[in-house]
């Protein structure tokens, strides 16, 4: 395994959508994660079986599964909060394989996301039960999603801030991550849902969390309400992780994080780590040895994405929802 290899988790179609007012087609849905993919994301997370009275923008999630294309090297995933969520998964998965040799392919998904927090405020507000009493509640589900031959990767929300209490103590970040990892989770990713982190508060978090997780399994899904995130990705590469979660155009935000606002941008997150090569070597003699200087290189690589078209998805879907891409790499691409 390449060291600096760097696995971008494009979150955008759940955490970038499920916050909009108006309900979103699921048409359009499946388109953008079909682009995503031709974009040359590998692992996209396509939705929520979340209820429809708490998040009623994922409703159409079924719908939306069922529309998108298989691309071989992509893996899809999708957020469950309970039994019920991975039954709905299940159902689709077997009924779409059953042996009728008319029936449609499986829709590709090959994973699920379980969600927790690390506060008993935020866990409430998210999912109507505390943490450990959500712990319970997902140490079986992830069970049957390893018997069923998925994937389960879990989410610790609010590791920096909680809009309801507050900061936030980095050893129940720690202690909930160890958990997750305990129930089989392959990835533990994360969540400054707020926003709030810093390189010096993201670095503080993963120090203690590291003491008890192996740094290998931990992602970095960082919200930029403050603008913040990319340093913190940063932050967090130099500390060891190698995952990270982004939404294509900057979109989204938690319906139960008043104020916060989206993912950091994908577009943003890929220029970070492999921007320079937009540019070419240096042209200009500079000096009396008449060599050019050798340019410097970011040593990430993050695989075979195109970062135009991505500036082009990000604008696109910002527009279907009537507004402009947040990404500052995006419209800049976009201008040049
Ligand atoms: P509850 O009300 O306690 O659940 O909600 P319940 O079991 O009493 O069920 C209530 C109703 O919901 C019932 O319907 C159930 O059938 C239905 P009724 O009998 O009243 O008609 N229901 C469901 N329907 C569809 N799919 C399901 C499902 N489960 C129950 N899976 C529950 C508890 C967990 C269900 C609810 O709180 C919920 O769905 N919460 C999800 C909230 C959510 O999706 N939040 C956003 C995602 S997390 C996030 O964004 C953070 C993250 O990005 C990381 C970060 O940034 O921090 C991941
Ligand atoms: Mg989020």
């Amino acid at each position: 395994t390449n060291p600096n290899f760097v696995k971008i988790v494009e979150v955008g179609p759940r955490d970038g959508l499920q916050n909009e007012p108006k309900p979103i087609p699921p048409p359009i849905k499946a388109e953008l994660i079909n682009r995503l993919a031709i974009a040359g994301m590998r692992n996209i997370e396509a939705g929520s079986f979340v209820s429809p009275k708490w998040v009623p923008q994922m409703a159409g999630t079924a719908e939306v599964l069922a529309l998108i294309d298989s691309f071989p090297k992509t893996g899809y995933s999708v957020l469950v909060p309970n039994q019920k969520g991975l039954d709905d998964l299940l159902e689709i998965l077997s009924t779409s394989t059953s042996p009728n040799s008319h029936a449609k392919p499986p829709p590709p998904v090959t994973e699920v996301a379980i969600f927790t927090s690390a506060t008993d405020a935020f866990s409430l507000a998210n999912t109507n039960v505390s943490v450990s009493g959500s712990l319970e509640r997902l140490a079986p589900v992830a069970r049957r999603a390893l018997d069923a031959g998925l994937k389960v990767r879990g989410y610790v929300s609010v590791v920096v801030t909680c809009p309801f209490s507050g900061r936030v103590d980095p050893r129940r970040v720690r202690d909930v991550s160890r958990e997750l990892a305990q129930m089989g989770c392959y990835e533990v990713s994360l969540g400054d849902t707020t926003g709030a982190g810093t390189p010096a508060s993201i670095l503080g978090m993963l120090e203690e969390v590291a003491k008890e997780v192996d740094i290998g399994i931990l992602a970095g899904h960082f919200h930029d309400t403050n603008g913040t995130a990319t340093a913190n990705i940063m932050t967090a590469l130099d500390f060891g992780l190698r995952t990270f979660d982004a939404s294509v155009g900057g979109l989204g935000g938690c319906p139960y994080s008043p104020g916060a606002t989206g993912n950091v941008a994908t577009e943003d997150v890929i220029y970070a780590l492999t921007g320079d090569r937009l540019f070419g070597d240096i042209s200009e003699p500079y000096g009396n040895h008449g060599k050019p200087a050798k340019t410097v290189q970011s040593r990430w690589d993050v695989g075979p994405v195109d970062l135009a078209r991505l500036a082009e998805i990000g604008e696109w879907i910002s527009g279907v929802l009537g507004r402009e891409t947040t990404s500052r790499a995006g419209k800049a691409l976009l201008a040049r």
